[in-house]
């Protein structure tokens, strides 16, 4: 069935996706779409959802927009930038200024169908620097905040015209700071667009059960299945769509799997019945080689990428599978994350749409079941098919797997900018009792949705975990240059780092199994493991104070869709454990914990 759905106009990755992401726990169907989209593609949809920004409408900034949506008879909603946008749109006045930040209480002015159910006085999320303070001829003010201690008014934080079904919140409603947001969103999504809550996740089954059947018809899929969640709860639904006859899983050991993981992963496949059969290949080699002596983050994964595809093909061929589509466990951020759009900067590029895929994909030879879902959405579905509880929660892995955080470096010291980065972040250090060093390499970020690969800076001291956080959080607002920043775990604060050369090596891999078997297991055994989202160990090619020995970094980090993500922190008896396990490994000279929220920082540090 077709479903009703609502477009989400992504002015700002992360705030698009969370939008999405409530409006379909409503069971109605959301997609992003880009601001420049065309006109007919936004008719297609019940309703219009125009995101936040970084950008400052007050400015004018990403005003480029296609505004002949505001043509279309949709209601279409706007939350903080879009907001503004509407307003500016029908004749309001936007400023620079009115900044509120945090959690406010709006008074509502009067009954309205978006504010059914709720009381007169709502708790919201607001984050701006622009403030609407006049509308245009029609609209009326919905709602209005109090201004901390002066108690002054400040209108418009919610706005509105019935005839024209054109309204805006200046607080973010998809928040969960926003106490009542998921009901304003209902409210919107149901009774102002009339959308029919027909998006559930049997139906999707059903659905995709049905899609896969029309696009595989007599043929096989040939499943690249790596033992995480996505691929497995792929495999299951291709077994049920086509039975397990014409499905063939291919798992592949790319010598960057985690210990022991190959083996496990292969038992795991073949217990749960997946397929006629579970191929294993041992393609370590090629891969490694494939690899040797690259440096540049993308031009790894590219390779990690493209040398799938390539052993896929070999095994395809050795295997005699003729008619086969190439199944994959593609989930939606991976797709729109590749977007190209004006917005979406490639940050990094994804093993399942390196230029080998997209061809396999523009010849209709790729299947991929999941490509509508989140990460949530996928875990839901797996549970719904019956996969045990630890593959369903295990921490999602990328695809790269320790390629990308065996870093890599040619070993030249990148202190570009650090006249001016030094001294700022030690001044900031010093606020809070911590001393600071600006490591001479690059890791990758987002900042505003662009690709960073700027700077980390080590911290060194005591401090209490919000305070270290709270440094973390200063550096990136008033350092330009910075996107990351770890808290040294080792006894002594290091004076200098000095960056050395290295490539993915089989002992530098061993070394980082080793490290992340043992941050693993003590996440295990101090039940963590299912409490945070996900904790890669990095090895970062680095030697600090003249060791000739890398350091380790762990990255705990609390996240929902991976798009933004805090750091977690580790309890003292963990974090002792750490230092006691991983300092003495051969090859390991410095140990730290990264404070980086994303964004700035990515999880990963490629
Ligand atoms: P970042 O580092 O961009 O990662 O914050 C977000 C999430 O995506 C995972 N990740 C990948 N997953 N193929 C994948 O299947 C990839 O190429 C890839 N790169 C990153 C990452 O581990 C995190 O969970």
């Amino acid at each position: 069935m077709k479903h009703d759905a609502i477009a989400v106009v992504d002015f700002g990755g992360q705030y698009a996706h969370l939008i999405a992401n409530k409006i379909r726990r409503q069971h109605v169907l959301a997609e992003i779409r880009q601001p420049e989209d065309a006109t007919d593609v936004f008719a297609r949809y019940k309703g219009i959802v125009l995101s936040g920004s970084p950008s400052l409408s007050s400015f004018g900034e990403d005003s480029a927009y296609n505004k002949r949506i505001y043509d279309l008879p949709v209601p279409i909603l706007g939350l903080c930038f879009g907001h503004q946008e509407i307003a500016k749109h029908y004749g309001g006045t936007v400023i620079h200024g009115g900044r509120e930040w945090g959690r406010a209480d709006m008074h509502i002015v009067r009954e309205h169908p978006l504010f059914k159910g709720l009381g007169p006085v709502e708790r919201v999320w607001m984050s701006h620097f622009d403030s609407v303070v006049d509308v245009g001829p029609g609209f009326e003010e919905l709602g209005y905040t109090e201004l901390g201690e002066t108690g002054a008014r400040h209108k418009f934080a919610a706005i509105g015209s019935d005839t024209l079904r054109r309204y805006g919140f200046q607080y973010h409603a998809e928040v969960d700071d926003t106490e009542h947001g998921d009901e304003m969103l209902a409210n919107f999504v149901l009774d102002i667009c009339g959308c029919r809550p027909s998006w559930t996740m049997d139906r999707y089954l059903d659905e995709q059960v049905e899609h896969v059947r029309r696009q595989v018809g007599e043929r096989s899929v040939f499943l690249l299945a790596s033992g995480g969640v996505d691929s497995t709860v792929a495999a299951k639904l291709f077994g049920l769509a086509i039975g397990s006859d014409r499905l063939h899983l291919l798992h592949v050991d790319n010598g960057l799997m985690r210990k022991d993981e190959s083996r496990s992963v292969v038992a795991m496949l073949e217990a749960l019945g997946l397929g006629r059969s579970v191929h294993f290949v041992d393609a370590s080699a090629t891969f490694l080689a494939s690899l040797r002596g690259v440096v540049e983050p993308e031009q790894k994964r590219q390779i990690i990428g493209g040398t799938f595809i390539e052993v896929f093909e070999q095994e395809a061929k050795r295997l005699s599978l003729e008619q086969h589509l190439l199944g994959q466990g593609t989930i939606y951020p991976d797709t729109i994350e590749t977007g190209g759009t004006r917005r979406a900067d490639v940050i990094k590029t994804h093993h399942n749409r390196v230029p080998a895929v997209e061809r396999m994909i523009a010849e209709g030879r790729v299947v991929e079941p999941l490509a509508d879902l989140y990460k949530v959405e996928v875990r839901e579905l797996g549970e719904k098919l019956g996969i045990p509880h630890e593959l369903v929660w295990r921490h999602p892995f990328p695809g790269p797997g320790l390629g990308v955080r065996v870093l890599c470096s040619a070993g030249a010291e990148d202190r570009e900018g650090f006249d001016r980065i030094e001294p700022r972040v030690a001044e900031i250090g010093r606020r809070y009792g911590l001393s600071t060093l600006a490591l001479p390499i690059r890791s990758v970020g987002v900042k505003a949705d662009l690709r960073a690969y700027e700077h980390p800076v080590m911290v060194s001291g005591e401090a209490t975990w919000e305070r270290l956080l709270e440094a973390a959080g200063t550096m990136f607002k008033e350092v330009p240059g910075i996107n990351r920043c770890v808290w040294n775990l080792a006894p002594s604060a290091p004076r200098q780092a000095r960056p050395l050369p290295a490539t993915i090596t089989p002992a530098r891999l061993d070394l980082l199994r080793e490290a992340d078997h043992v941050v693993t297991g003590l996440l295990q055994r101090h039940g963590l493991y299912d409490r945070i989202w996900q904790c890669p160990t990095v090895l970062v090619p680095l030697a600090l104070d003249g060791a000739g020995s890398e350091l380790i970094v762990v990255r705990p980090v609390h996240s929902e869709r991976a798009m933004t993500a805090t750091p977690a922190s580790l309890p003292a008896a963990l974090i002792a454990e750490l230092r006691a396990r991983i300092l003495p490994l051969p090859g390991v000279g410095g140990l730290a914990l990264d404070l980086t929220t994303k964004p700035p920082g990515t999880i990963e540090w490629e």
